[in-house]
């Protein structure tokens, strides 16, 4: 069985994007309360007294967007102080780091995730829902910080969307030949604003594949992730390509990550709300750490058979009562 020693834990629901595929319509939204975040000396004796007793030493900050929280940067060292903690690291869209990126580094981050769509900056921007304010120059400033001040790996995510900037995929994909970049082509999961996506929603990952291969060449990279991508690469270039395919193939049974919710609730699958545990309730009345971690170890004992099983033709059936955007990837 996979061990289970990743924990991605989101630290706000708000976003300052309104990516159509990740957030419901506007008069649909309800944010968290700010008392009901949990806070950062609440995260960190969580991890002390829960996760990494139980084992977990890899630990992703996410959101909504994790720049909007105004500890992040304290969040970040206090992870990092912790000295069992072997990787932390971040999911941005960006928008916010330029002057972030710095602070972040400073803090002990050397991981960074960016998601980015599009290298329009019109079809960037009606992607993320902008309301008549440009935003794809301030990301495109806050990826070239994060990698002049020296993040490695630097990732970019692109959710590839039929008709939306699947036509992209190869400008995107040239992006790693004279970059140290990381760029992942993630099949869009029909989930959330179903308003927004038609029948066939997704691009399996060989089809983007079989387009690069005829391009430059495709080649199977030695550089291996330990999250859900397989990793290749355009012969001779700096960076990799990797595809993250939750919808044509199924990557459950190498899944090795549980999900922290921001306000605290434990969710052992992305897809599948089945077992999810309400560790912030019992964290603020007398909390009995040692029963939290026997629950929290029968809930992994329990994951393999919590998984994502509506995989089946492709779309997604099942009510999700948590948006992308609160879950965190
Ligand atoms: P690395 O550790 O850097 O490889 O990160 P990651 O790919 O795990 O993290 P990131 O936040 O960049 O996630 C990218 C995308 O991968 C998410 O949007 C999801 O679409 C997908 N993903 C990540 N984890 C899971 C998972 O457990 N299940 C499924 N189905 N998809 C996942
Ligand atoms: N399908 C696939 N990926 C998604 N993300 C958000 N919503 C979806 C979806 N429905 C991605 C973002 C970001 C990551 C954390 O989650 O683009 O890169
Ligand atoms: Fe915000 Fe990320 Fe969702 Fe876009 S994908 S709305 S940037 S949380």
């Amino acid at each position: 069985m996979q061990t289970i020693d990743y924990l991605r834990i989101s630290l706000i629901d708000r976003c300052n994007f309104r990516c159509q595929y990740c957030m419901p319509s506007e008069d649909e939204l309800t944010y968290l309360l700010q008392e009901n975040l949990l806070t950062k000396e609440e995260i960190i004796t969580l991890l002390q007294k829960v996760f990494i007793p139980l084992g977990f030493n890899k630990f992703r900050l996410t959101g909504g967007e994790p720049l909007l929280r105004p500890d992040l940067v304290e969040i970040v060292e206090a992870i990092t102080a912790l000295p069992e903690t072997q990787d932390l690291a971040l999911s941005t869209n960006a928008f916010l780091l330029e002057k972030l990126a710095k602070p972040l580094y400073d803090a002990g981050l050397r991981r960074i995730n960016i998601s980015l769509d599009s290298l329009n900056p019109e079809n960037f921007d009606s992607i993320i829902g902008n309301n008549g304010r440009s935003r794809w120059q301030q990301t495109w400033k806050g990826i070239l910080a994060a990698h002049s001040v020296g993040f490695n790996p630097l990732k970019l995510n692109v959710v590839v969307i039929p008709g939306v900037n699947d036509q992209e995929v190869l400008d995107l994909a040239a992006l790693t030949r004279d970059r140290n970049w990381h760029v992942r082509f993630i099949e869009f999961m029909p989930i959330g604003n179903s308003d927004w996506f038609h029948d066939r929603a997704w691009i399996p990952s060989e089809e983007l594949r079989q387009q690069i291969r005829q391009k430059w060449g495709l080649e199977a990279s030695s550089v291996k992730g330990n999250g859900p991508a397989d990793v290749f690469q355009i012969p001779e270039a700096k960076g990799t390509l990797g595809f993250i395919s939750q919808m044509s193939e199924c990557f459950c049974d190498r899944c090795n990550r549980m999900r922290l919710s921001a306000d605290g609730w434990l969710r052992p699958c992305l897809l599948n709300e089945t077992g999810q545990m309400d560790l912030k309730t019992h964290l603020r009345q007398s909390p009995n750490f040692r029963q939290m971690r026997e629950q929290v170890a029968q809930l992994i004992a329990l994951k393999p058979e919590i998984n994502f099983k509506e995989r089946e033709n492709g779309t997604l059936t099942g009510t999700y009562n948590r948006t992308m955007s609160q879950i965190g990837g």
